[in-house]
């Protein structure tokens, strides 16, 4: 079996409001990874890890920092032993992400940068009509603050690009940086393989 084409550990960060298509973008990366030969992809999803690592934290700023630390942790412990890892949570603040990113070290932060009208709009939990009636507090974009991030290494423009795009760009981005091979260098690896 040929070997993966993941040469060094790496977390790739998503953050964005609530609906901007974090998790839908975090599979479809998943997905175009293991079709590129990577087998053991590892996602760290906001509504599944609240569901369990971080079950009965609130959205105040001290849980929404603790469930951050956690994934951040994980992500961590998963990067340094070569596991392509992926979060994908709001992550609001920006001096808690800095803090995954000194942490985790192969970190790219992604902005999926739908705007808060388009999540509005698109309310696919429904969540949004709720947090506009008062109905739910501390809610991202409404009652709560985002900070969107200086200088991410991958912007992600939801409502321009297919998901294929999207998550085109950010294998693109792991390719320039070295943390996975080209195809074209794997194709050649290949051939070599194949003339022996
Ligand atoms: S984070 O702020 O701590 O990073 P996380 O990504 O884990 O948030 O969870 C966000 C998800 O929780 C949203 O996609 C939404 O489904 C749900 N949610 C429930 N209440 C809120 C709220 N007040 N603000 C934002 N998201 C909320």
């Amino acid at each position: 079996m040929s070997k993966t084409p993941v040469r060094k550990g790496f977390t790739i960060w998503f953050t964005g409001l609530s609906g901007a298509g974090k998790s839908t973008l975090a599979h479809e990366l998943d997905r175009q990874l293991r079709a590129r030969g990577v087998p053991n992809v590892e996602i760290l999803d906001g509504d599944v890890v609240r569901e369990n690592l971080s079950k009965g934290l609130t959205f105040s700023k001290e849980d929404r920092d603790i469930n951050i630390r956690r994934i951040a942790f994980v992500c961590h412990l998963l990067t340094r032993n070569g596991v392509p890892t992926i979060a994908a949570a709001i992550s609001p603040y920006r001096e808690t992400r800095d803090y995954a990113r000194r942490l985790i070290g192969d970190f790219i932060e992604v902005h999926v940068a739908t705007p808060l009208d388009t999540c509005i709009e698109r309310d696919v939990k429904g969540l949004y009509r709720k947090a506009l009636a008062g109905e739910i507090g501390e809610f991202t974009g409404v009652s709560d603050p985002y900070e969107p991030p200086l200088d991410p290494e991958v912007v992600c423009h939801t409502q321009e690009e297919t998901l294929e795009e999207s998550a085109g760009k950010i294998l693109a981005y792991l390719e320039e940086r070295g943390y996975l091979a080209p195809l074209r260098e794997r194709t050649a690896e290949t051939v070599v393989m194949r003339g022996n």
